[in-house]
């Protein structure tokens, strides 16, 4: 395969959709979602279209071309499979659906077509392993929002080709993403074990009584949090000197977090029913309003974070 041309999308969730809303932003492709039992949802896309549309970021007549250009497919999986050059599983986080998934298509698609995982946290060569072709297998994952945060990263198995990195890295910029190159299938890839090592601290201070949850977002938010996306940990270690980086890890390493397992003060607040968003009060307290608003001044600042709008 010279350039991947016909992608199909298995699942149509949350994921799945934003994901064919991101190959519709380029004519090389044809789209395909798929779901297993009813018509994908497309007004989930159009609605994310459209704000893309009231922020000046796209026409009108950009989104019916978009909309037109998603073929939506189920439960069979027909002609677009076996013409498929580019499979993207996003159906549910279950080890052994997307095994089986994978498995099963070995018998309907053509031997070099792609097959991708955007499993969150499962390992890609596991996901491969009832294949017969492994080397075909890659893990994109994308982030959500899916049409807005740039990142996918890219994963390579133990058995994934070098053709098969750079076939859907090739594919992933020409729709308008930021692939990045993960060398090895590890729990986290690269960007969740960073998020994750923060937010492990940010419990901790929480639980030790070093400050209260405001004030540790607080503490992101007017800070380092605001020049991340143009300062970032590396560029930022040579900036201050590798000898200041060393002296500062040499002294406070120790006294950071280093917990693997969760924390004790997430058990206790699932026990009290402190789920967050879902019932109102995690770390801090939600109502309808501060949730629907948390979600839109999420979506409208990486908007402008991307797009300048
Ligand atoms: N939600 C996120 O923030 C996020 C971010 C990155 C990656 N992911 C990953 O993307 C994948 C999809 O996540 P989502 O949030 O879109 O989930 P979702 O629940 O919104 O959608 C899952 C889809 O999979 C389908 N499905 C479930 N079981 C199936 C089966 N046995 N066979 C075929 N289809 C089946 C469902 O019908 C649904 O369309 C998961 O692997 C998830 O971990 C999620």
């Amino acid at each position: 395969m010279e350039k991947v041309k016909n992608v199909v999308i298995c699942g149509a969730g949350m994921m799945g959709n934003m994901i064919g809303l991101v190959f519709s932003s380029c004519p090389d492709f044809n789209v395909t979602i798929w779901n297993r039992r009813e018509k994908p949802c497309l007004e989930v896309i159009e609605d994310n279209l459209n704000q893309l549309k009231d922020k000046g970021i796209i026409t009108e007549a950009e989104v019916k071309d978009r909309m037109s250009r998603i073929n939506f497919v189920f439960p069979d999986k027909g002609e677009e499979f076996k013409n498929a050059d580019l499979i993207i599983e996003c159906v549910a986080e279950v080890m052994e659906t997307k095994q089986d998934l994978f498995a099963e298509l070995e018998g309907i698609c053509r031997d070099d077509c792609i097959f991708a995982t955007n499993t969150s946290v499962m390992s890609p060569t596991e996901i491969a392993s009832k294949c017969q072709h492994k080397e075909r297998v890659v893990g994109t994952h994308f982030w959500n929002p899916g049409h807005l945060i740039p990142l996918v990263e890219v994963v390579k198995t133990a058995d994934t080709t070098e053709e098969v990195m750079q076939l859907t890295i090739d594919a992933l910029e020409r729709a308008g993403k930021k692939p990045i190159y993960c060398k090895k299938d590890v729990p986290g890839f690269v960007a969740n074990r960073m998020q994750h090592a923060l937010w492990r601290e940010a419990i901790s201070i929480v639980e030790q009584g070093i400050a209260d949850p405001k004030t540790v977002d607080d503490a992101v938010k007017y800070s380092f949090g605001l020049r991340l996306p143009q300062l970032a940990p590396i560029e930022n270690s040579d900036m201050v000197g590798t000898q200041l980086t060393y002296n500062i890890h040499n002294y406070v390493l120790k006294y950071l977090a280093d917990n693997h397992e969760p924390s004790p003060l997430l058990q206790q607040m699932i026990d009290e029913g402190k789920m967050g968003f879902a019932s109102g009060e995690g770390f801090l307290k939600w109502d309808d309003e501060s949730i629907a608003k948390s979600k839109k001044d999420l979506n409208e600042y990486l908007i402008k974070m991307v797009y300048g709008k």
